[in-house]
């Protein structure tokens, strides 16, 4: 039996948005306390497409804003850079010797990254999800809050746990749990309702950015594609309707509540009604913590030494898992 035991990361590779807020560190702030939580800024992850160095530290340092602004207790939880502890690094090689590359060919991931481009990306980006199950199972996770978009790849961790244990007949790395709750586990793209909201998408209109002051919030929502009808009286009226269903979804994920909750609010209201309200509450819930961000910031060293501290005690727990591994394959 394991302990019960939280990792999960985000990378840094461009700005923070309402998509990872809602769908990742929100989650992970719920978390904390009530088991051991462990918070990576996956940063080995960024650069399997290219990053520019010195945006790539700042990426890095403000993803670690993030998380403790947004209420990340560096005494409750572990949060650290996983360049720093290199046990990550040496337990992927060893899943990609028990991943198989069938499994590889089927993430439906690298294939909408790589897209028809896949010959020309980095050997990294395909080997991606195997990082990701050392990431977790370096410190035996027993639970990882992610968005939709990973689900995939908390399998695949699983199968490669499974893999390893039945290769070396030994009882090893745990079946790790996926844990996707909650109304915003896929924020989709305010311009195209079908895609996700991503760091790394095309325009800056599509995303909300954690750090987007109060005027762009309400501009973006304003211009967010929506269609011509009211909303509905109940949240089955939402069916077919995608763009309307992410923008009630992000309403009550923002407010800690449920679609039904926010439709029986505004049944009948018109997008001239609802997306103010909307862009007031992004703004109410999201100004804080960008000032936040913002002040910490201004003390980069600071936020150095958490992540120092935080890659310390990962190492502790980390550095004698990868001793037994290595001993379990015969290394
Ligand atoms: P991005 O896709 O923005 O580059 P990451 O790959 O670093 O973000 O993902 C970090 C975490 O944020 C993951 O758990 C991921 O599932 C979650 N996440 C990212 N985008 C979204 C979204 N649009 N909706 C919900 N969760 C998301
Ligand atoms: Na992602």
């Amino acid at each position: 039996t394991f302990t019960p035991r939280v990792f999960s990361g985000i990378k840094p590779s461009g700005g923070l948005t309402l998509g990872n807020y809602l769908g990742a560190i929100k989650r992970f702030v719920g978390m904390q306390g009530q088991m051991e939580t462990i918070y990576c800024v996956v940063d080995l992850h960024a650069i399997t497409v290219w990053q520019d160095p010195k945006e790539l530290a700042h990426a890095t340092r403000e993803v670690a804003a993030g998380y403790l602004a947004a209420g990340l207790d560096p005494t409750q939880s572990i949060l650290f850079n996983q360049s720093r502890v290199s046990q990550h690094a040496e337990l992927a090689w060893i899943f990609n010797c028990v991943a198989r590359v069938g499994w590889m060919n089927r993430m439906t991931q690298f294939k909408d990254k790589a897209g028809a481009n896949a010959e020309k990306v980095s050997l990294g980006l395909y080997a991606y999800p195997s990082l990701m199950a050392a990431d977790i199972l370096l410190y035996h996770a027993t639970h990882v809050p992610v968005g939709e978009d990973q689900k995939q790849h908390v399998e695949l961790t699983r199968d490669i746990a499974n893999k390893f244990n039945h290769d070396y007949k030994i009882d090893f790395f745990p079946e790790t749990i996926p844990v996707i709750d909650g109304p915003a586990t896929r924020v989709m793209n305010l311009r195209d309702g079908t895609k996700k909201m991503s760091k790394s998408g095309e325009s800056d209109m599509e995303r909300i950015n954690m750090r987007d002051d109060a005027d762009t919030i309400a501009k973006k929502f304003k211009k967010s594609k929506s269609d011509q009808d009211v909303l509905p009286e109940t949240v089955e009226g939402l069916k077919d309707r995608p763009e309307a269903r992410n923008l009630v979804d992000i309403y009550a994920a923002l407010s800690d509540t449920t679609p039904d909750a926010v439709i029986a609010d505004y049944a009948g209201a018109g997008w001239g009604r609802f997306k103010p309200a909307l862009a007031d509450l992004a703004v109410a819930k999201l100004a804080p913590i960008s000032d936040e961000m913002t002040r910490l910031m201004d003390d980069p060293a600071e936020i150095d030494r958490i992540l120092a501290d935080g890659a310390d005690r990962a190492r502790a727990i980390a550095a004698p898992i990868l001793a037994q591994t290595y001993e379990i394959v015969g290394l």
